[in-house]
């Protein structure tokens, strides 16, 4: 008999009160307001270390949702992604409580400077024993833009032309500017690295010139492993040459495996496995201990969701709360002297009712579930085995209800059923915990080019120090 397929478990967070269940952070017990305390995030790692997550998804941006209503300010009363804290620095605190859980941890290429993330990158490897991973981000926000000096966003594509270099140099300096064996700690001949073994790596590029060496030594997996979340041709090629691990946003199964599928090609493109890859949908999950308790818990949250924080995060173009039920989308549009592009997902025939209706709906689709945890075990393992999904990524309603409630109900059915990939007497790294294979990325990835030296474009007196 095969083997069950395992499922990638990771939570969704974000360093912040909503995050993407808008207008649920008050309800009791929730914690969300606590986010500032390091506390939060230590009791929240025991949890997912208790409960066998592989690991916990920070989401990051770097600037507010101001677009809705012509400014930030429904976001700010909502706290919609606003108060927010960095995510990288509440890793170490969390890695400090556990041996296994991962971190994902996202960071925007389009604005700061590779080298100093590269180190960041590096240290929190270090922290963690190899258990960080790296959503790649090139950032949406307007906003974001003006706070690091543009006048407005960098156009899509060449966002991901920027991403290209940035990963080239991390890549350079990961991978390339020193060798495995080049610390010695060696007390008796007072050498602590082999000069020899270490490198500039001298790029110079287009958007970045980065001497090196790289300041941080070897890291467990060197790269960390790479996140991506993508859905246009620019995005999907850059994540087959890069991704490790790639969300997709897919409402139903069939964009999920049309996502997925063009991920694979691209991968396929650039000399790799289409089987290296692996695939987390986000999903919604409610678990009650009947079909009762999870249904009063889902009215609950229905009831209590923002319809305006909703469309303050999308950005969208009208104040359909204030305005009649009845009139339709396309004649708002025109009202407002918007073009009908303005709304790219809505028929202009819609209703403002239609679409506000549609919006709460749309939170559900293919990948929720609402159910006892037989149920939702069912529905998991039709995701994996149906669907090809490989993980999800457990959205919260409730912090910290929904990932307990996950862990003490759902996990134990899933345990049963072999779909939770037991854990060995030793830590592993992130990489081997999500692969089953090494802890470093394997060739042909492209970063592993530069391993040793190799491709480096370094004047040959400059490649070594000694
Ligand atoms: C599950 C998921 C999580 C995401 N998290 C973030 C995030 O934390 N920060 C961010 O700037 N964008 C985030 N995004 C947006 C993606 O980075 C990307 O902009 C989006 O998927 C559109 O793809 P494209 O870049 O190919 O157009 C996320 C998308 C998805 C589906």
């Amino acid at each position: 008999m095969t083997e069950p397929k395992k499922l990638i478990l990771n939570l969704f967070e974000m360093n912040t009160v909503s995050h993407i269940s808008h207008g649920l952070w008050p309800l009791p017990g929730n914690n969300r307001h606590r986010f500032n305390d390091i506390e939060y995030w230590t009791e929240l790692a025991g949890i997912l270390e208790d409960g066998s997550f592989d690991g916990v998804f920070l989401a990051d941006v770097v600037g507010a949702y101001d677009t809705f209503r012509g400014g930030p300010a429904t976001a700010i009363r909502e706290g919609l992604q606003i108060p927010s804290n960095d995510p990288l620095l509440v890793i170490p605190a969390m890695a400090a409580v556990t041996k296994h859980l991962g971190f994902g941890v996202t960071f925007s290429t389009s604005y700061e400077p590779p080298f100093s993330f590269a180190r960041r990158m590096s240290t929190l490897d270090h922290l963690t024993r190899g258990r960080v991973g790296w959503n790649i981000v090139t950032s949406y926000l307007p906003n974001a833009a003006r706070n690091f000096g543009l006048e407005d966003e960098i156009p899509h594509d060449r966002r991901y032309e920027i991403a290209d270099e940035f990963l080239d140099v991390v890549y350079k300096l990961w991978e390339g500017s020193w060798d495995d064996d080049a610390v010695l700690i060696d007390r008796e001949n007072r050498v602590y690295t082999d000069p020899a073994k270490v490198r500039y790596i001298d790029h110079v590029g287009e958007n970045f010139r980065v001497a090196g060496p790289h300041l941080s030594e070897p890291s467990p997996q060197r790269t960390p492993v790479l996140y991506q979340a993508t859905g246009s041709p620019a995005g999907i090629e850059f994540a087959g040459r890069h991704a490790e691990l790639v969300f997709t946003g897919g409402k139903t199964a069939e964009d999920f495996r049309r996502n997925a599928d063009a991920v694979r090609d691209a991968a396929e493109r650039h000399g790799r496995r289409r089987d290296g890859l692996r695939f987390v949908i986000q999903a919604g999950i409610i678990v009650g201990r009947t079909e009762e308790e999870a249904a009063d818990k889902w009215r609950s949250y229905q009831r209590n969701l923002s319809v305006e924080g909703i469309l303050a995060h999308s950005g969208f173009p009208l104040d359909l709360p204030k305005l009649p039920r009845e009139l339709t989308i396309g004649a708002a549009l025109d009202a407002a002297g918007l073009d009908r592009s303005a709304v790219p997902f809505l028929s202009p025939d819609t209703t403002v009712g239609a679409a506000l209706d549609g919006l709460r709906a749309q939170r559900e689709g293919r990948f929720f579930v609402a159910g006892t945890p037989k149920v939702v075990a069912d529905e998991i393992e039709r995701w994996l085995d149906e669907d090809g999904v490989d993980g999800i990524n457990l959205r919260q309603y409730h912090s910290f209800d929904t990932a307990r409630d996950f862990a003490e109900l759902v996990v134990p059915q899933l345990r049963a059923r072999g779909r939770i990939a037991e854990r060995g007497e030793h830590p592993v790294t992130l990489r081997e915990r999500l692969f089953g294979r090494g802890p470093r990325l394997e060739e042909p990835h492209v970063a592993t080019r530069y391993r040793g030296g190799a491709h480096l474009d370094v004047p040959l007196e400059r490649l070594r120090f000694a």
